[in-house]
């Protein structure tokens, strides 16, 4: 036997998400590891026990036995701290472990010697570009944001010619062009939307404009480190909002994805902004979860003003759960790469680049700076 992997159900507030799916442990079993799977882990993706059974899993009845005996464990989401009460010192646990937050269970981790990587924290280089779960999720974040604005849009997207006339495409915005940003442009062209985006990176202009849709100029370029946007000055910001909200006010459906990297999601519309546009149009807010892009955003509610309805999805992904879920493990299985040698046991040396930027904490020492700084403030 090389290693044990166990794959608990979720238990996040709404989370439909599993780790793994019956394909990755169809592959796991075959090179020789023994995977456990938590009964109904699942469901939510509508994968049933007897699919995981059929590739290899053992099922387990709930997560008190799951994690003994067990080296590594795959989660979406970050682990209790009763969680990590069960697992055995020394166990090594990958997902969104939410560097910086989450502190009673980092606390939980530091003092049982659990060893956890954070899928947020892989890099973005090229060779980790399999196991960039990040990117994968907001792929289906991006385009179930533009569902969204779709369906809530009082008009059709594409131009229509019919015998009761014509009509005329709906405009859809798109403001922050990153992976999230991009996936929404495509899915908003495939309605046959007019399209607009901006993005502070101007890098990203040759990205919108391959998708058909324009890309709104401004004299900024601010690529930050590691291809990421960092934030703005005053000044900036004042340009940009005042361009922001020209195209806002045109708009019928507005779709936001702006984020930078440690901070509080940027404001790009105001809510006087929210007043220049068009009654029954709708704001779709994807950084709902870190603050909102949007002054009126509540994260998990839609407020109306002024007739525009400002949507705060959360967790996106969790609405297209059966591919989010194979997206998923298909990079958890390329991270498992890394910690596992070509024949099956565990990597003793874990000096990858990858492997020492994404750890969060291991032998009882909290190796995420931001995360000790928060720690450290509270105690
Ligand atoms: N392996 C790789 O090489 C790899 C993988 C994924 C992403 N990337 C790159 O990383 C970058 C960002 O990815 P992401 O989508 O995860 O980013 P993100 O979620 O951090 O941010 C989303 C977008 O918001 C933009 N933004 C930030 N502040 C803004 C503002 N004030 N106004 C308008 N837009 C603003 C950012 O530039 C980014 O494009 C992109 O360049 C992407 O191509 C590289």
């Amino acid at each position: 036997m090389a290693v044990t992997l166990a794959v608990p159900r979720e238990t996040h507030p709404g989370e439909r998400r599993v780790a793994c799916v019956p394909e990755v442990v169809a592959r796991l079993s075959k090179a020789g590891h023994s995977v456990r799977v938590e009964s109904g882990a699942g469901e939510g993706s509508y994968l049933t026990d007897d699919a995981f059974a059929q590739a290899g899993a053992k099922l387990v009845a709930d997560n008190v036995g799951l994690y003994s005996g067990a080296q590594i464990v795959l989660r979406v989401n970050a682990p209790t701290p009763e969680d990590v009460a069960r697992m055995d010192p020394g166990a090594i646990v990958v997902g969104f472990l939410g560097p910086g937050r989450n502190l009673p269970t980092v606390r939980a981790m530091r003092e049982r010697k659990i060893t956890g990587y954070a899928l947020e924290l892989v890099p973005r280089i090229s060779r980790a570009q399999s196991m960039d779960a990040l990117s994968s999720q907001a792929t289906v974040g991006g385009y179930v944001a533009a569902l969204l604005g779709a369906s809530e849009c009082p008009k059709f997207l594409p131009m229509l010619t019919t015998a009761a006339g014509t009509i005329r495409p709906a405009r859809v915005l798109i403001l922050g062009a990153g992976v999230a940003g991009l996936m929404a442009i495509a899915t908003a062209r495939r309605l046959g939307a007019i399209v607009e985006a901006y993005d502070v990176r101007r890098a990203a202009g040759e990205q919108v404009r391959s998708l058909g849709a324009k890309f709104l100029e401004l004299a900024i370029n601010a690529e930050g480190a590691g291809g990421y946007a960092r934030e703005l000055t005053s000044e900036e910001k004042v340009q940009e909002g005042s361009m922001v909200s020209k195209a806002v006010a045109e708009a019928d459906v507005v779709i936001t994805t702006a984020n930078v990297p440690g901070r509080r999601a940027p404001r790009l519309v105001s809510q006087q902004t929210v007043a220049l546009m068009r009654p029954g149009s709708v704001v779709v807010d994807l950084a709902a979860e870190s603050g909102g892009n949007c002054e009126l955003t509540r994260p998990g509610e839609t407020v109306v003003d002024h007739g525009v309805k400002v949507l705060g999805p959360l967790n996106l992904p969790s609405r297209v759960p059966l591919n989010a879920s194979q997206m998923y493990a298909r990079n958890l299985q390329s991270f498992l790469e890394l910690l596992l040698t070509k024949d099956g046991q565990l990597v003793s040396d874990r000096s990858d680049e990858i492997l020492v930027a994404s750890c969060l904490v291991q032998d009882g020492e909290v190796r995420h700076a931001p995360t000790r700084e928060a720690l450290g403030a509270s105690g």
